[in-house]
């Protein structure tokens, strides 16, 4: 029986381990996470979600309090269309976060940033292009276009000198999907250097339906993105992502074609994780009802969670003074409405509850949404019980390396403190 280690990923002539960690937005796959996934030869992902604010916790700039001093005085207001982002401030913190990753990089690995479509901040066109050049500009060996079709992303950089020298990948739910980014990318001869399939089992934004996203399989979407691209002759690694818990599983896909796979939720319970300890145990402790896909992110995409999450009804007054990242071109957010609505219904409430929707800036900048894929109920065996009751936490490296050389759906637990 084969394993991980069978199989290589092949950029030109760089030889990878086929493991990719997908972009866990807000700084939940730290630097720390991806520079250790690059060290072991894989490739691992930072995020570019709420970069002001990443820079702040890293490097002590003060972006985000710049930000609401300059804007405070329309935190009451529903009106967010004066509150706008700086280019050169967001161009710094993007170089900040970039630069200092590719500097303290070691290792045969790669490092590639996630870059969602849906943060809009309230100028997507502009402040898409700023974020992507300036990750190239920065060293950044890839970029990942995730949550959204990216129609457009690729001309938004198509004069940048490493237009066609970094790795840029896309990821998609479908072979539908795949061929409209081809399609509309076809004057620019320049092909995504990778397509990652991502199925309904995924943590964060789910690209299907909240109906309809059961009805869906990995192992189906991989192989009609695999059919598409042999039809149309084209040699694209396709990278499997969702639900991908053991080695074992990650094995089966390699043997029917993919290229490589993306896994997240088994290192969301190490250290180099940016979630807190404490939040780090609710992943162990979850069970499987514990775990939801909902409505509640205003990017209009189903999201899965635990159900815990104190983020779900907590009803704040929306932060886009200091954030505002979802604010769409019209200076819009579903959850500013639903905010609205709760307030105009309950007007003498010291406090609103918002079931609905909720202020996803604040909250993913403050750890209370627990997103999760579906298999974060099977964490708690993946590891060793303290005598207190609490979950050892693991190491990337040990992660990483149950992926590699795992068999026949064994999982190795970590040695002991
Ligand atoms: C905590 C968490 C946060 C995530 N955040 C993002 C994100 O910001 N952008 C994105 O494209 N995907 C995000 N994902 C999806 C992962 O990158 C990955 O593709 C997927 O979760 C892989 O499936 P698995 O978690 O079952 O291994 C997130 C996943 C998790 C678990």
């Amino acid at each position: 029986m084969k394993c991980v280690d069978d199989f290589r990923l092949r950029f030109g002539r760089q030889e990878l381990v086929p493991i990719v960690i997908g972009g866990m937005g807000v700084d939940i796959s730290t630097a720390e996470l991806a520079l250790e996934v690059a060290r072991l030869g894989g490739i691992g992902h930072i995020s570019d979600a709420m970069v002001q604010t990443v820079s702040d916790r890293r490097f002590d700039t003060k972006f985000v309090s710049e930000k609401l001093k300059k804007y405070k005085t329309n935190a009451a207001s529903s009106d967010k269309s004066n509150v706008h982002f700086n280019l050169a401030v967001l161009e710094e913190a993007t170089r900040y976060h970039v630069g200092r990753t590719m500097e303290a990089k070691r290792g045969d690995g790669m490092i590639f940033i996630n870059c969602m479509e849906k943060l809009t901040m309230n100028a997507p066109r502009e402040t898409l292009r700023m974020r992507l050049s300036a990750a190239l500009d920065a060293g950044i060996d890839g970029i990942t276009l995730s949550a959204g079709l990216h129609l457009g992303s690729f001309a938004l950089i198509e004069d940048h000198p490493r237009f066609r020298d970094a790795r840029l990948g896309i990821i998609v739910s479908s072979a539908r999907a795949l061929a409209m980014f081809l399609r509309k990318n076809a004057r620019l001869q320049r092909l995504p250097d990778y397509v990652v399939v991502e199925g309904p089992l995924a943590g964060g934004h789910l690209g299907f339906g909240i109906e309809d996203w059961a009805k869906y399989d990995l192992a189906t979407l991989v192989g009609e993105v695999l059919t598409y691209l042999k039809a149309e002759h084209l040699d694209i690694p396709v990278i499997a992502a969702g639900g991908i818990f053991t080695g074992s599983d990650a094995a089966a896909f390699l043997e029917l074609g993919a290229a490589a796979v993306q896994v997240a939720t088994r290192f969301t319970v190490t250290r180099e994780c940016g979630l807190p300890d404490k939040v780090k145990q609710e992943y162990f402790k979850a069970n499987e009802h514990d775990i939801e896909v909902n409505t509640i992110s205003p990017t209009g995409y189903p999201m899965r969670m635990l159900k815990g999450s104190p983020g779900i009804g907590a009803g704040i007054r929306p932060n886009c003074e200091a954030y505002g990242y979802l604010l769409d071109a019209h200076s819009r957010c579903a959850y500013i409405d639903a905010y609205n609505r709760e307030v105009e219904l309950h007007p003498t409430a010291k406090k609103v509850k918002v079931m609905d929707k909720t202020c996803l800036c604040t909250h993913m900048r403050n750890f209370d949404i627990w997103t999760c894929g579906h298999t974060a109920y099977r964490l708690k065996d993946t590891t060793l019980r303290l005598p207190d009751g609490s979950y050892q936490v693991l190491s990337a490296a040990h992660v990483f390396h149950d992926y590699q050389f795992s068999v026949d759906q064994k999982i190795a637990l970590p040695p002991g403190v």
